[in-house]
């Protein structure tokens, strides 16, 4: 990995969180009661949004995933618990790689890399994914490209994308830099709006975070309930107004 991790947005904040995710019972039972499963979510992706990535995994036996930006790898875990592909997944977190690869032992490999710097061989994968990681590219365009190389001939990019955080919110779902980066690419998607969805998902959320909030001081951090209330104050507005500033989309992508 490149020296200059202090570059990396985010880099330190994410070690300490999977560091706390991976000791945190009262962060597992948050997430459980907030996404419906724990995922260690600190993104947006509950279950029903990582059901939806099931129809598109083939069945057989030499079918790959690769999870970009997977975190400690629970959301593939799952994955692959329902359909028996080979999980693959990378993240610039240490932590979460060495957590990922004790937990998943089997038909698995965890990297340690960065979105836009590590490389895999042409054609690897069924189905990538890439739930909240994709603003993370110094180069959106350049690493679309990347994945679309790494993909099966017929293989599908399934992304789950906000705007109104670290993106901002553009106009519809034909705006966004994810948008131009597959068009760029030449690559054609269908793309269904979950606004509505993530705001009623971000107030149970928040209601989870107030119900989890004795237990996670307990533990000693109080840092994170104020950074999940932070992140859910905007689902105490109308949805109008939520609208307005924010919006969520899956895309399923295929270069054909
Ligand atoms: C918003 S979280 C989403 C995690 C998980 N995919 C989910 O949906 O819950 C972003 C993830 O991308 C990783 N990440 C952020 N920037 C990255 C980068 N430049 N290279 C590799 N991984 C990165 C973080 O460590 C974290 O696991």
């Amino acid at each position: 990995m490149t020296d200059n991790r202090d570059d990396l947005l985010f880099y330190h904040a994410y070690e300490e969180f999977y560091a706390m995710t991976a000791r945190s019972e009262a962060f597992r039972a948050f997430c459980r009661d907030a996404f419906g499963r724990d995922f260690s979510q600190d993104g947006f992706s509950d279950i029903a949004q990582i059901n939806r990535i099931l129809p598109y995994i083939p069945v057989g036996d030499d079918v790959h995933l690769l999870d970009v930006g997977c975190g400690n790898a629970k959301m593939l875990g799952y994955l692959q618990e329902r359909t028996g592909a080979f999980i693959h997944g990378f993240d610039y977190s240490a932590h979460a790689i060495a957590d990922a690869r004790v937990r998943f032992p089997n038909r698995a490999d965890f990297r340690e890399g960065i979105i836009g710097e590590i490389e895999y061989p042409d054609a690897a994968f069924d189905v990538i994914i890439s739930m909240d990681s994709m603003y993370f590219a110094k180069d959106m365009t350049a690493f679309v490209g990347q994945v679309r190389r790494w993909l099966k001939p017929g293989g599908v990019l399934f992304v789950g994308y906000q705007e109104g955080d670290v993106m901002p919110r553009t106009r519809n779902a034909d705006t966004t830099e994810l948008a131009k980066a597959l068009a760029e690419n030449r690559m054609t998607y269908e793309v269904t709006d979950i606004t509505g969805e993530t705001y009623e998902l971000l107030r149970t959320k928040r209601t989870a975070a107030i119900r989890h909030r004795d237990a996670l001081v307990k533990e000693g951090y109080s840092g994170w309930v104020d950074l999940l209330m932070l992140q859910t104050e905007c689902s105490e507005e109308s949805y109008e107004l939520f609208a307005r500033k924010m919006a969520r989309y899956i895309y399923v992508v295929s270069d054909v």
